[in-house]
């Protein structure tokens, strides 16, 4: 797993440019699964066939970065947000470009407190001298995402993007282990989930599914001084109750943990007040569609150094096996 999670935290996915994502998601899956489908949003739609519920998995594979928006007389590029981005967490980080141009997130020295900083008081710096020179190597438009390797460490992996190529990496993990059952089963690659849940909605209305479940990564209340949350590193999956953008439905929750219980599966229950996932989306599709969620325990969420512990990431692999049983 730790292979696979490596390779797809390192392919260059932004929102809305997750091609690259898709084709090594394609190829994991090729020959696994009996049907393989890109819409028009670009989600990447696997399919095994079965006679009884269609139950939809989805994981997205975007990733959070930085669009151009301009690029000034000296050279230096200016830049918005593609997903969350906190200042303070990018500022000095190294962003490349699908070209592989990298430069480094700065701030203008002006402001005395880095809590001021806003994205618009940013700049990256590709050492071009100069507009000519800098727009041989990017234009406006141009989205990069963080640099930031995957590493192994103790059980515990640290790497930039696993929100969420880690459900992705999931995702493929249970698909390509074939879990016994009737039930049709849709392992949907999402796009745009971090530009809001986007991607998630058109492919939910193409499959009418009986029940969702969103796979994604999740807060932890565990290191200094934090939030009081429950979840834990290392403790188990977690099992969504809430998130900002979804209540659980009751029913799939109650699968979820007698999957759980019945498999002796460690889990944890999941109410995260901040952040959404594709789930939010699904929910409210057609007429309404039972969905929940799976999440992984995950520190430092949207930084270049996220943090997953590899049990919850294999516990996960078995809980979505038991529930889609
Ligand atoms: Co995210
Ligand atoms: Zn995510």
């Amino acid at each position: 797993m730790l292979e696979m999670i490596k390779i797809l935290t390192q392919t260059f996915g932004p929102s809305g440019s997750e091609k690259k994502v898709a084709g090594v998601i394609q190829k994991m899956l090729e020959g696994k699964v009996d049907e393989m489908r890109t819409d028009t949003m670009g989600n990447l739609i696997c399919v095994k066939k079965g006679s009884g519920k269609k139950i939809m998995l989805a994981a997205h594979m975007d990733e959070i970065g930085v669009i151009i928006s301009y690029i000034d007389e000296k050279g230096f590029l200016r830049f918005g947000n593609i997903g969350g981005l906190p200042p303070m967490i990018i500022l000095g980080q190294r962003v490349m470009f699908e070209n592989g141009i990298v430069g480094v997130v700065w701030y203008e020295e002006s402001i005395d407190n880095m809590k001021n900083a806003k994205h618009d008081t940013m700049y990256i710096d590709i050492g071009a001298g100069s507009r000519e020179e800098a727009e041989k190597l990017v234009k406006v438009g141009d989205m990069a995402v963080f640099v930031g390797d995957t590493i192994e460490q103790h059980g515990k992996v640290i790497s930039k993007g696993l929100d969420d190529r880690v459900g992705c990496a999931i995702l493929v993990q249970v698909a390509l282990s074939q879990p016994k059952t009737d039930n049709e089963i849709y392992y949907v690659f999402t796009t745009q989930e971090e530009v809001g849940l986007r991607g998630a909605k058109t492919a939910a209305f193409g499959i009418v599914p009986d029940m969702a479940l969103a796979i994604d990564v999740c807060d932890t209340g565990d290191t200094p001084k934090c939030k009081h949350m429950s979840v834990k590193l290392g403790k188990g999956p977690t099992i969504k109750i809430k998130d900002r953008s979804v209540i659980a439905h009751p029913e799939v929750k109650d699968r979820l943990v007698k999957a759980a219980e019945q498999n002796k599966i460690p889990y944890q229950l999941e109410v995260m007040m901040d952040g959404g996932t594709d789930a939010g989306s699904i929910h409210i599709t057609a007429g309404g569609i039972p969905s929940g969620g799976v999440s992984i325990p995950t520190r430092f969420i949207h930084d270049t150094a996220e943090m997953v512990d590899l049990n919850d990431v294999e516990n996960a692999v078995s809980l979505i096996s038991a529930f889609i049983k």
